[in-house]
């Protein structure tokens, strides 16, 4: 599969399509890896290499971990091994340790090169590319970041086997986002093909592709996240919301395909889209959302959460809604009671719909 080129503000990035963490044998003595624990364990026998490396850290990929909190023993671990200006960072994981990673390669020493090889389906359709971190800190999510592309990024669908089905299902997530954002014939085509995605790898393959290309567009457009890419928002001030109230039982992925059912069925109620186009968004969210939907989500908590969310103004909420595929906008709307009892009608149905019942 060919190369993809990213134009960013630190020049262009690529991401290939190969083999399981090709290359990570060849680096230099001035490479430095950071690996998620989990995939240093599946993979033991291929990663040796980089594993004998006394400077190598290992992380746990919990929210935890990935807070300001915890950034200076990672950076003390880093510095005790002798990370110098002209070292490399190389991140091994999913989006926890890109957002660790990228965040320590932007702050220490004022910035240092970073690769990366990602090993979730999340971070190989979306997070690999865009340039953002983000940090959280205390019980705020993604609260500091930066924009800070990686230098190289090396996609491989071998390592998706050992996935946890949740963490599959978390990253189609992110993919089911950017083809509504695209528009009918990409939602269409994946409508199509979503129940072969667990298993197909060419396909999934595809779609990962598919889903950077068009993300790549409104990135490049808009790197800062100030116009055309916001709309890549689309779930996510509904799912954060619901991670935040669910402590993170929900995954990233899960809690925005809830959100992208959240904000199809605000914009359903605010009379902005028509029930039939709800209903089919409905069918493959709430498919890949599977017995999520019946985590509680605690009505206090999620209106807690949602009133801290970075985009919103005192009362006035930002929302990122649809009026039909490739038709998505943000807009700002009143925290009111209307909107309020909206929502509540939402999570009320929710545990209903998983188990197969129509929405009322
Ligand atoms: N910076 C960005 O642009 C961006 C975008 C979206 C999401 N995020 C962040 O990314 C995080 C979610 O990332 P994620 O979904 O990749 O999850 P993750 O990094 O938390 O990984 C999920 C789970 O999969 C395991 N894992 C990773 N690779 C594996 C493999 N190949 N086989 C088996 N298990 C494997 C991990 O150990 C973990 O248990 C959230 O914190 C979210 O806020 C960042």
């Amino acid at each position: 599969m060919r190369d993809l080129v990213i134009q960013s503000h630190r020049g262009p990035y690529r991401v290939r399509f190969g083999t399981a963490f090709e290359g990570l044998d060849a680096l230099g003595p001035r490479a430095m890896v950071i690996v998620d624990t989990r995939v240093a364990d599946l993979y033991a026998d291929r990663l040796a290499g980089p594993m004998a490396a006394s400077s190598t850290l290992r992380i746990e990929a919990t929210e935890l971990n990935k807070s300001l909190e915890r950034m200076p023993e990672y950076v003390l671990h880093l510095l005790d091994h002798g990370l110098r200006r002209d070292c490399t960072l190389v991140a091994v994981g999913g989006g926890i340790i890109q957002d660790i990673v990228c965040f320590i390669a932007a702050t220490v020493m004022r910035g240092l090169p970073w690769t990366f090889y990602p090993t979730t389906l999340l971070a190989q359709a979306d997070s690999c590319i865009g340039s953002k971190s983000s940090i959280n800190v205390g019980p705020f999510k993604n609260q500091l970041g930066t924009f800070t592309p990686p230098t190289d990024i090396l996609v491989s669908t071998d390592v998706l086997d050992t996935l946890d089905e949740a963490d599959l299902r978390s990253g189609l997530g992110e993919v089911i986002k950017v083809h509504v954002v695209s528009g009918g014939d990409d939602v269409r085509a994946l409508a199509r093909d979503y129940s072969r995605l667990a298993t197909d790898r060419p396909l999934v393959r595809h779609y990962i592709r598919r889903s950077l290309e068009i993300k790549q567009v409104r990135i490049e457009a808009d790197e800062f996240d100030t116009g055309v890419r916001l709309v890549l928002n689309y779930g996510h001030t509904f799912g954060h919301a619901i991670e935040s109230a669910t402590h993170y039982a929900v995954p990233h992925g899960i809690a925005v395909t809830i959100g992208m059912d959240f904000a199809n069925f605000v914009s359903w109620k605010f009379g902005l889209l028509d029930r039939s186009t709800f209903e089919f968004l409905h069918e493959l969210l709430a498919a890949n959302c599977g017995a999520f939907a019946t985590v509680p989500i605690p009505d206090g908590a999620f209106f807690d959460a949602l009133a801290r969310d970075k985009k919103h103004s005192g009362s006035v909420l930002s929302l990122v809604l649809l009026r039909g595929p490739g038709d998505v906008f943000l807009d700002r709307y009143p925290n009111d009671d209307r909107f309020r009892d909206i929502c509540r009608e939402f999570l009320a149905e929710l545990p209903a719909q998983a188990a197969g019942r129509p929405v009322a």
